[in-house]
């Protein structure tokens, strides 16, 4: 195992810890079914890709792990419900998720909306919680996560993204998809990270590079997997965005010309990284991460 496995690993461990206990069971007579079905989705894998990123840039800049967690926890079940709610008929018409069937398909369609729901109110809990805690930051963090998963975020980009079913569209508008129902909550780790720890403009414009540019390669990679994956593999049905016609990098530019974005994006995430590098913060984890969203096949 690399360094970088290992400390991936860690944070894992952490957050699988961490996890359940921001989320505890309520018995079903008690009205609990959406939180069974929240915990059926939120505890049963996924990579942990954007809270991983809130623990790592808050360990890269000083914030502790007390503070770190709930943002972290927030945010991977803003993600949750994110997914539960992509996964419905309504939307992508899923089945399979994080190796399992889909909310919907284990819990039934009003109970996976009410899941998602539960997530949601209960992220928006945990980081009033933090709030009123009135730790540095705090504050602007919440707001920024909050807004990453609104209509000017993930839930615009989710919008846009069904209504260019069967259309096509321009690069650039497709670009624009990506950044929004993606690339925002990939964003908002980075960007809660330098709230909670007061960084300089400099540093919040450098930090701001990379996560744009990984939120966009995070997404080329996702459609990418879409033809090229292993269901098994990947944990998700393959093959999915062509039958629904969807607008993807591969769709628009094929095959190649989508990886060449991608490994364009990911350059330019390796600019920012060597800028934080002269910045005198140590990268060693964060490369590893970056070379891993290229080199990604589940
Ligand atoms: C899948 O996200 C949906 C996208 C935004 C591309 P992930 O690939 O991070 O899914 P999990 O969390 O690992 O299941
Ligand atoms: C989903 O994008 C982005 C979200 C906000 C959930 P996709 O629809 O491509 O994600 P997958 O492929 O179903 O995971
Ligand atoms: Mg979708
Ligand atoms: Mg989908
Ligand atoms: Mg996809």
């Amino acid at each position: 195992m690399t360094i970088y496995e290992a400390r991936y690993q860690q944070y894992l461990t952490d957050l699988e810890t961490a996890l359940p206990l921001y989320l505890p069971e309520q018995p079903r007579e008690k009205g609990g079914l959406p939180v069974e079905a929240a915990r059926y989705s939120l505890l049963g894998g996924g990579k942990r890709v954007r809270p991983v990123l809130l623990l790592a840039f808050c360990d890269l800049l000083g914030v502790e792990r007390p503070a770190a967690m709930p943002f972290a926890c927030a945010l991977e079940m803003i993600h949750t419900y994110s997914l539960i709610h992509d996964d419905l008929p309504c939307m992508d018409d899923d089945d399979l998720r994080r190796g399992h069937p889909t909310c919907h398909r284990a819990y039934g369609e009003a109970v996976a909306i009410l899941a998602g729901d539960t997530l949601l109110n209960r992220a928006c809990e945990i980081l009033l919680a933090t709030v009123s805690l009135d730790l540095p930051g705090s504050l602007q963090a919440a707001r920024l996560i909050a807004a990453a998963a609104g209509s000017k975020g993930m839930i615009g980009g989710q919008a846009l993204d069904l209504a260019a079913e069967g259309k096509s569209i321009q690069l650039e508008d497709l670009r624009q998809i990506h950044k929004l129902k993606t690339g925002a909550l990939i964003m908002a780790p980075v960007m809660a990270a330098a709230c909670l720890a007061g960084a300089s403009s400099e540093i919040t414009m450098i930090l701001e590079n990379f996560a744009s540019a990984i939120g966009l390669a995070f997404q080329i990679q996702d459609d990418i997997l879409d033809v090229t994956a292993d269901t098994a593999a990947l944990g998700k049905s393959t093959g999915k965005d062509q039958r629904d016609q969807k607008s993807t990098y591969v769709a628009l530019l094929g095959l190649e010309q989508a990886r060449r974005h991608l490994v364009d994006s990911i350059g330019t995430a390796r600019k920012a990284l060597a800028d934080l590098d002269r910045a005198g913060l140590r990268t060693e984890f964060l490369s590893g991460l970056t070379d891993y969203l290229l080199a990604r096949t589940s």
